[in-house]
């Protein structure tokens, strides 16, 4: 530890700090390695998945995640349009018909506002489709890795019945003689707490009106969908935001008009809930720092510990299904940034120590702070402008974090997986610790201090580690690190000399071998992150 402290002196720009990491997981909280999960704005799910044959960069960037954690992300598929999807079983809508506004410089890709979805949208095993055959039927969610659980939206915004019933009848059946991919949720009406703003209710509706309105429309989803005694397939709530009161929209809110106490309220296993850090259409540096800072990352989600302690209180599992950095589809130059990365990363981590068991990161095409975009882009994402030359399917820099979530968690669900943030007396530093079963595996630390283009002075913190506990402490590791440029840039990122931003979203390069010993410690730069991995030597 002197050590360290001595050569920490000798570096410019240096400042020590000191972690301790408890050896043992007493405190840490269990954690899936599909933490980060996405939210697909429904719209446009087609071009994500695949018709008639599957995205395959897109199943690739979801393989690279299996591939480290045995855990396939689940996908949500729903948001905006979820409530202006409409059902038709006309064969001119085999798979879907969209009206879509005008791209402008703020919304360059705007979510369709009349959605009418065929057979097909779902699945493709209608009578009047007899003859295409099972291969060609579009039933998109069987190009998914195996395993991946899914969430539906319902539309819920039309207060439309017959809507409801012929959409869960197609959801329902899109998973029918799937072998491998699941229903997780049906999701009836997205943010229904905006539907007051949005004109889809009147300017006074109020949570005692939604949960009468919930009710009747998910007795028919749930007995459409043949949901049984033992089915927890229904996902509570969905909610912009949380007045965190029993009198207006929240979950307290729909708990005190008795929504779980209704037939179908029987079948909510589980709570979401939707979070944006703002809304900015335009980005700055200022905007970019302030998402990656540690205490507001903080704020943000310690704000919801009330929803969870009342969610939890009753035996319900809450997660985030819905989020992202800031709506408007991101801020152009913060959302679609490197340091954006690291906001993902600390976000979803300090998530899982208030209790938040999953996030799904939106995602639409052209969205600004999207993980994948999987299509060819034509517009530009910031501004809407033409492009020179399209854009081919790319990452963007927060998909390294969901690959450094997925990384540290680790693929040993037999031993079980758990997370704990480790007390970090530093502003711009987060720290978590992984264990395996009761063993400590890792750790993961996050500069969050964003060095831009232009700056010169790049700060590193040199890091002395301590153990407590009664197992035998490490005496060295292997080292990891997310290698930024740039807070702002956009590109060139590396994971342990590796990257991800390749034709395919294929990983490519050697990786980058660096050892650490807990004598020496360990440097981080500003805007950077590191993973250590604690051998038994
Ligand atoms: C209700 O939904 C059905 C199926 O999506 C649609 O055909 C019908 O036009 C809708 N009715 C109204 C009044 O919007
Ligand atoms: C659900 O609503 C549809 C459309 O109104 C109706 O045809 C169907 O019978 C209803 N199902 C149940 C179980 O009430
Ligand atoms: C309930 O439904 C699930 C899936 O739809 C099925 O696996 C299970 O056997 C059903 N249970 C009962 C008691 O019917
Ligand atoms: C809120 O509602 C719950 C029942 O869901 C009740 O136990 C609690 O006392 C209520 N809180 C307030 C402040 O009224
Ligand atoms: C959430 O984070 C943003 C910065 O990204 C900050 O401006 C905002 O005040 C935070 N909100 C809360 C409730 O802490
Ligand atoms: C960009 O243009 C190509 C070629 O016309 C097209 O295939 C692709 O769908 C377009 N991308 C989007 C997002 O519309
Ligand atoms: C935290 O660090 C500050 C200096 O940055 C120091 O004054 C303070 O004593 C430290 N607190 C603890 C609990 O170590
Ligand atoms: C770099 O850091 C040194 C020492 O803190 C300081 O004197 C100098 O002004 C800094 N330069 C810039 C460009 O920030």
């Amino acid at each position: 530890m002197l050590g360290g402290l001595l050569l920490a002196s000798l570096l410019p720009f240096a400042s020590a700090i000191q972690i301790t990491i408890p050896l043992g997981s007493d405190n840490a909280v269990s954690v899936d390695g599909n933490l980060m999960s996405l939210s697909i704005e429904q719209d446009r799910w087609l071009d994500w998945s695949g018709s008639t044959s599957g995205n395959s960069f897109f199943s690739n960037t979801l393989n690279n995640l299996v591939t480290l954690t045995g855990d396939a992300p689940t996908v949500r598929i729903g948001a905006n349009s979820e409530d202006h999807t409409d059902y038709a079983d006309a064969p001119a809508a085999l798979f879907v018909q969209e009206v879509f506004p005008p791209s402008t410089p703020t919304n360059p890709y705007p979510e369709a506002t009349a959605i009418v979805a065929g057979p097909g949208f779902y699945e493709a095993r209608h009578p009047l489709f007899c003859h295409v055959s099972l291969n060609d039927r579009g039933k998109a969610a069987q190009f998914l890795p195996s395993g991946t659980g899914v969430t539906w939206g319902v539309n819920f915004g039309g207060r439309n019945l017959t809507a409801v019933y012929l959409e869960t009848q197609a959801i329902v059946g899109a998973f029918d003689n799937l072998q491998d991919t699941s229903l997780d949720f049906l999701e009836l009406g997205n943010e229904a707490d905006l539907y007051k703003n949005n004109k889809l209710r009147a300017s006074n509706y109020n949570v005692a009106e939604y949960t009468t309105e919930w009710i009747q429309f998910a007795t028919n989803m749930s007995l459409t969908a043949g949901l049984n005694c033992s089915d927890t397939r229904i996902l509570g709530a969905s909610f912009a935001g949380s007045s965190h009161l029993n009198a207006s929209f929240s979950p307290q809110g729909i708990f005190a008009n008795g929504i779980l106490d209704s037939y179908p309220g029987q079948f909510i296993s589980t709570i979401s809930q939707h979070h944006y850090s703002g809304s900015f259409c335009s980005g700055s540096g200022g905007l970019l720092q302030d998402l990656m800072t540690k205490s507001t990352i903080r704020s943000n989600l310690s704000s919801f510990i009330p929803d969870i302690e009342a969610t939890q209180a009753l035996g319900l599992d809450y997660l985030f299904g819905e989020t992202n950095s800031y709506s408007c589809h991101g801020a152009p130059g913060v959302s679609n940034t490197a340091g954006a990365a690291l906001w993902a990363l600390d976000y979803a981590l300090f998530g899982t120590q208030i209790g938040i068991s999953r996030m799904y990161f939106h995602q639409g095409i052209g969205f600004k702070y999207n993980f994948i975009q999987p299509v060819t882009l034509n517009r530009s994402i910031l501004d809407g402008s033409n492009l020179a030359s399209p854009q081919q399917p790319h990452i963007q820099p927060a998909y390294y974090a969901a690959i450094i979530a997925a990384e540290a968690i680790g693929s040993n669900s037999d031993a079980g997986r758990s997370v704990l943030e480790v007390n970090v007396n530093d502003s711009r530093i987060a720290g978590y610790a992984f264990y395996e079963g009761d063993q400590l595996a890792r750790a993961v630390f996050i500069n969050s201090l964003a060095f831009f283009n232009g700056a010169t002075n790049r700060s590193s913190t040199h890091i002395d580690l301590s153990f407590t506990g009664s197992d035998s402490a490490p005496t060295s590791f292997s080292v990891k690190r997310l290698v930024i440029g740039f807070a702002d840039d956009v590109s060139s990122v590396t994971w342990g000399g590796q990257s991800y931003e390749t034709p395919d979203g294929r990983i490519s390069g050697s990786p980058a071998e660096e050892k650490g010993t807990v004598a020496e410690g360990i440097d981080i730069p500003a805007t950077q992150a590191v993973m250590l991995t604690f051998g038994s030597s």
